[in-house]
């Protein structure tokens, strides 16, 4: 560790760089610089050495046999359910469920909650920073059952409106759906106070953290959040997990998502009996193998720190928000007064597609688009933005090379 000007330990980012052995690829004959973290991060060595180790020496299905290996992979899976738990500071293991992704924990709620207790006339309080994923699904509840979708709007700098916000409870208000981290623009809602109005109001709240959980520290009883749902894949871990967190006495009031094994206590053609929570959301064969990488990966951030993590990230936010405000036409969306290393810009005369393939071309990788937010592209008048958007392993030189990519950029369309 070095002391850097803060007085906080700084990340060994070269030391933490030898962990990533994607990071020394070369892309278009140029060292790999790699921006699209918000999409998808890298996955360190530790990681990748569990997942062999799971599928060299432990791996059987879970919860089935009485057979060795099923017993330890049982036994390994379980475990990961926990680290996860301590990741989050959740009060009990079995609030922890294994899913997909954030998309499918999402899901598991609007079908598990949404479909049971939202009903005609019934409205949902989202924002206009909503991802996709935490747009369509209460379409589609509310679709089929008639119930409203009220939506939180923005300022320019990408930041909910309180005022706004807090108006838009009633006695219809069933539930709130918040992201934590705004994908497209970074900005960091205080959703710890957004949940606080929502239980005012006894709504309960589902906060997707697949922005926030890669950068800061996450303490569900500490925000009290009903629900939280984050992925792996932009965790370090690897992709097909994620998690959903829900309080124990919500879950077990909801209905299961999926039917299939492992989620029952009997069967017979007259009735089911459901299992116990998490396993009554968890049918068939769950992905255990990426559940035990996930918690590989957690592992792996918590040895490093979440907080020096935030605190690296905010400095390459910083500088690379610094450095673009230098840039003649270019302009930075999203400038919230609290955002996570996420930079979404435009720049004149360019359309971001041409962008993103120029800067692919100095190996380079942004993500350009709409970023699976089309609602908050409408409300800033743009169809697309590039992104670039940070992990702890990233350096102030990637940042200089992102710089001086623009500027090439710019030439060509000079
Ligand atoms: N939701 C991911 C992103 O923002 C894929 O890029």
């Amino acid at each position: 560790m070095n002391h850097d000007r803060t007085g906080f330990d700084a990340l060994d980012v070269a030391r933490i760089r030898a962990d990533f052995p994607i990071l020394a690829l070369q892309v278009n004959q140029h060292a790999l610089v790699y921006l699209d973290n918000a999409a998808s991060s890298q996955m360190p060595q530790q990681v990748i050495d569990r997942l062999v180790r799971y599928q060299t020496t432990q791996h059987a299905n879970i919860n089935r046999a009485v057979h060795t290996l099923s017993g330890i992979a049982t036994n390994e899976y379980e475990a990961a359910r926990r680290t996860l738990q301590q990741f989050i500071h959740a009060r009990e293991d079995r609030e922890v469920i294994f899913t997909s992704g954030t998309t499918d924990a999402i899901n598991l709620v609007m079908h598990g909650y949404g479909r049971k207790f939202i009903g005609p006339g019934d409205e949902i309080i989202l924002t206009t920073l909503e991802h996709h994923a935490n747009i369509v699904p209460w379409q589609m509840l509310a679709e089929e059952k008639g119930a409203i979708i009220r939506v939180a709007p923005i300022n320019d700098a990408g930041e909910v409106l309180m005022e706004a916000y807090q108006g838009l409870f009633n006695a219809r208000t069933r539930f709130v759906g918040l992201t934590h981290v705004s994908n497209a623009l970074g900005t960091v809602n205080p959703v710890k106070q957004m949940i606080a109005t929502a239980h005012e109001h006894g709504v309960p709240v589902l906060v997707d953290g697949a922005q926030a959980a890669p950068h800061m520290a996450i303490d569900v009883q500490d925000l009290d959040c009903d629900f939280y749902a984050f992925s792996g894949h932009k965790l370090c871990g690897p992709t097909g997990i994620g998690i959903l967190y829900g309080k124990a006495a919500l879950l077990e009031r909801m209905q299961p998502f999926k039917g299939g094994g492992d989620m029952i206590l009997s069967v017979t053609f007259d009735k089911t009996t459901y299992n116990t929570i998490p396993h009554k959301f968890e049918a068939g064969t769950p992905p255990i193998a990426a559940a035990i990488g996930l918690a590989a990966a957690v592992d792996y951030l918590s040895g490093i720190g979440m907080q020096a993590i935030s605190r690296q990230e905010q400095s390459l936010l910083e500088y690379a928000t610094g450095r673009l405000q230098q840039l003649q036409g270019v302009r930075i969306i999203g400038t919230a007064a609290h955002k996570a290393a996420v930079l979404s810009f435009v720049i004149d005369g360019v359309h971001p597609h041409d962008i993103g393939t120029l800067l692919n071309e100095e190996g380079i990788a942004v993500r350009t688009g709409h970023h699976c937010a089309q609602p908050v592209m409408q409300r800033l008048g743009l169809p697309a933005t590039s992104r670039a958007s940070f992990a702890f392993y990233n350096t102030m030189a990637e940042v200089d090379a992102l710089t001086a990519g623009i500027r090439a950029v710019q030439k060509v369309f000079l």
